[in-house]
């Protein structure tokens, strides 16, 4: 099954936990610096679309676009490995969270350079093995997650674009639902809405899911988590392997 496919079946909740978390896109739209014109590629239901800017989404699952809000920006029904656009159309484009779903990211990634002259560009460091033990919803409950055999490193995604990586670290109360975010709110993975708005826990199968799911509650019940994640508790913002590319 493609991404698209993928959220034309598990989209239909995405609102409900997924949006946009203002200090991420702080830093998103300070890197367009002074683009007029932006192009969201993998653009959802349009979370950290800028509202000052004259904005062109791009997006492939028809349950997603059906999800845009009224007077969102215009969506075209495309992937990013083929942008119907012109070379260097747009002042800037930019993709969040949405690359580790492409077929082809290095692809799409240079689609992205190609059609504009700014790229921004929100994502993993699949690479980095230190990301998975750090990360305990992974390291404890949910080993199933795997970067696929072949993905890019972080390098190699961030050469497709001439750009550099900065790191991004999690706010304790990130407002935006993804796969990372409540970290230091562990009772929400227990909550289906968060798990469905996230597509790992769709890629791993209901077994997994329930395991994980049961054995995070008996952790919590019992005081476990905490005893293994003492050292979270007071943090305000955690490095999960979370990075921007910008070019
Ligand atoms: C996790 S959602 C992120 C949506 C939005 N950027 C956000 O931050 O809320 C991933 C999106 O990527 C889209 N997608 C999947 N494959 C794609 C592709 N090849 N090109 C562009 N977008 C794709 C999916 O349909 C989905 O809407």
């Amino acid at each position: 099954m493609s991404s698209a496919q993928l959220y034309d079946t598990i989209g239909a909740t995405y609102t409900v936990t997924r949006r946009t978390e203002p200090r991420i896109a702080a830093r998103i739209w300070a890197a367009f610096g002074d683009a007029r014109t932006v192009l969201n590629v993998g653009a959802g239901t349009g979370s950290y679309e800028p509202s000052d800017r004259e904005v062109t989404a791009v997006e492939p699952s028809a349950l997603m676009r059906a999800q845009r809000p009224a007077g969102a920006a215009p969506c075209v029904a495309a992937v990013a490995e083929s942008l119907p656009f012109e070379d260097k159309s747009f002042d800037a484009s930019m993709a969040f969270a949405t690359v580790h779903h492409w077929q082809d990211p290095i692809a799409g990634l240079r689609e992205m350079r190609r059609v504009a002259r700014r790229v921004v560009v929100f994502t993993f460091d699949g690479s980095d093995t230190a990301w998975r033990r750090r990360f305990w919803l992974i390291r404890d409950y949910l080993p199933e997650v795997v970067v696929p055999v072949g993905w890019p490193s972080l390098t190699e995604l961030a050469r497709a674009i001439g750009g550099r990586i900065e790191p991004v670290l999690i706010p304790w109360d990130c407002a935006d639902g993804f796969f990372e975010a409540y970290w230091r709110r562990p009772e929400a993975y227990l909550d289906d809405h968060v798990r469905r708005g996230v597509s790992t826990w769709a890629r791993v199968g209901p077994e997994a899911e329930q395991r994980a799911v049961r054995s995070l509650r008996d952790d919590l019940a019992s005081g476990r988590w905490v005893e293994r994640n003492r050292d979270l508790v007071d943090l305000e913002a955690a490095e999960l392997g979370l990075r921007l590319l910008i070019a």
